[in-house]
């Protein structure tokens, strides 16, 4: 099939780059000229596991062009695909303004014979509201239908999950939109969903404000288990052995960010506001998550008395491994509240070269951002800083804290080190564990004697 995606950010660009590589014609178009000149020379304008390989694929079996000229993309397709953007407002708001020009501009040309497919993360009732603007147009210049078909693409794992989707949603109105999205992807093993474009829309905001909400509840679980002695790792395990409550989501933490947990959870927040409909669990799960990077900074303080004057080494900045965004990431509140309290921040993340907030020290080796430390935040778990050697940093640091933001360790392992490095190692929801002998209660003060020698 002949397909064209509007919008070239990692959903429109993954999207264009899959279809293409599932052996359909594809024409990825896009604003930005930078972007698009980028694209068509070879490069890549972000960062996307596998993504470079299936593009250079695409481009040798010639399955795929990059275009700014929007008539030439809309006369060329059979199927539309609209990916552009929508961030949160002020008021928490989807901003929906790229769509709506897009929507326009394609509205002044023919479309007969053609399906148009939102793709983009909208409010319930847009794509309805979309068709109806269409169908107020002459007749050969509306659609075959307007169809929703949500993305559930995690950003680092976005090519495999294309392609391995656990569900193929599809919300429209039509049995020939529906014919033309079964064969569109056919090559895909997936169950299909089909249902009306309101409850497609409400779908996908509904499974991301359901994962960010099974995250802050283990967060709070795990800061009730903590002061209770449980392991939040055992909790975790032992809930998630029920098929009912399954495994996933349910790691420990600093809590979640990037473009999407936040934004939806705002966005439908609003949506319940305007329809005067109650949604206290969104509030819950907003402020919990507002709260965690406080348990980091409250959890150094318990052990360095005040952070004024003090040096913190940040390792890890952006909202996950295996990405680029730093986006809503918990770096960027840490940092801001370490900055607050009169620390100094000096950091390092492997793809991380600018950092947004002023103040903050950034390095190109993860030793040198731990040097002469009085604490050493994780607080993405990237695969690189399993290798850490603990006694390199155990001479680096000038207070020996690590605060391991992600539980990225066994505490049985970092009980060794411990022990070995005259460590302290605190996580989330998991006993600290000092020098080597684990604390139940709260007594860092008179453990400051163990690192006196320093
Ligand atoms: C999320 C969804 O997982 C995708 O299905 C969806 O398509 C995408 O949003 C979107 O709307 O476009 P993504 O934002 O890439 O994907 O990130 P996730 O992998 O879901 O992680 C989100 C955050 O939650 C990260 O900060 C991660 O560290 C955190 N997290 C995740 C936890 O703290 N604990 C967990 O158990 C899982």
């Amino acid at each position: 099939m002949k397909v064209t995606v509007i919008g070239t950010g990692y959903v429109g660009l993954v999207t264009g780059a899959c279809l293409a590589n599932l052996g359909h014609q594809v024409i990825c178009a896009d604003i930005s000229v930078e972007k698009i000149a980028t694209l068509a020379s070879g490069g890549l304008p972000i960062w996307e596991m596998g993504l470079e390989g299936l593009l250079e694929e695409a481009r040798n079996r010639q399955r795929i062009r990059f275009t700014t000229h929007i008539d030439f993309a809309i006369e060329e397709a059979d199927v539309l695909f609209i990916a552009v953007g929508t961030p949160s407002q002020a008021n928490g708001d989807a901003d929906l303004s790229h769509l709506w020009s897009v929507i326009n501009e394609i509205a002044t040309y023919k479309l007969t014979n053609k399906l148009l497919v939102v793709k983009s993360t909208v409010p319930v009732g847009t794509t309805d509201a979309i068709d109806v603007f269409l169908q107020h147009l002459p007749p050969d210049h509306r659609p075959i239908d307007v169809v929703h078909n949500p993305e559930f693409l995690r950003q680092g794992n976005a090519v495999h999950d294309f392609f391995h989707p656990d569900r193929i949603v599809i919300g429209c109105a039509s049995e020939t939109a529906r014919n033309i999205m079964h064969t569109l992807y056919k090559e895909i093993s997936a169950p299909f969903h089909f249902c009306n474009r309101c409850s497609a829309e409400l779908i996908k905001y509904a499974s991301n404000v359901f994962l960010a909400m099974k995250i802050s509840y283990i967060n709070i679980i795990a800061d009730l288990g903590e002061r209770l002695g449980a392991n939040i790792e055992d909790v975790a395990k032992g809930m998630g052995l029920d098929k009912r409550i399954g495994a996933s989501f349910l790691q420990a933490g600093i809590g979640y960010g990037g473009s999407c947990f936040p934004k939806d959870i705002k966005a439908l927040k609003t949506l319940g506001l305007k329809m005067e409909c109650e949604l206290p669990l969104l509030d819950s799960t907003e402020a919990i998550n507002n709260n965690r990077p406080r348990t980091i900074i409250n959890k150094a303080k318990k052990y360095l008395g005040t952070l004024k004057g003090k040096k913190i080494g940040m390792l890890g900045l952006t909202f996950k491994p295996m990405t680029d965004d730093i986006r809503e990431a918990p770096s960027l509140a840490v940092s801001r509240l370490c900055l607050a309290e009169g620390a100094a921040v000096h950091a390092y993340d492997p793809l991380i070269s600018t950092y947004p907030v002023q103040g903050v020290t950034l390095h190109r080796d993860m030793y040198l951002a731990a040097d002469a430390c009085d604490a050493m935040f994780i607080l993405t778990e990237w695969e690189e800083f399993r290798h850490l050697d603990w006694s390199i940093i155990s001479k680096m640091l000038h207070f020996p804290l690590i605060i391991d933001g992600r539980n990225m360790f066994s505490w049985e392992y970092m009980r060794q080190q411990a022990k070995e490095y005259d460590l302290i190692y605190l996580s989330v929801g998991r006993s600290p564990i000092c020098a080597g002998e684990a604390v139940t209660e709260s007594c860092p003060e008179n453990q400051r004697h163990l690192f006196s020698s320093r």
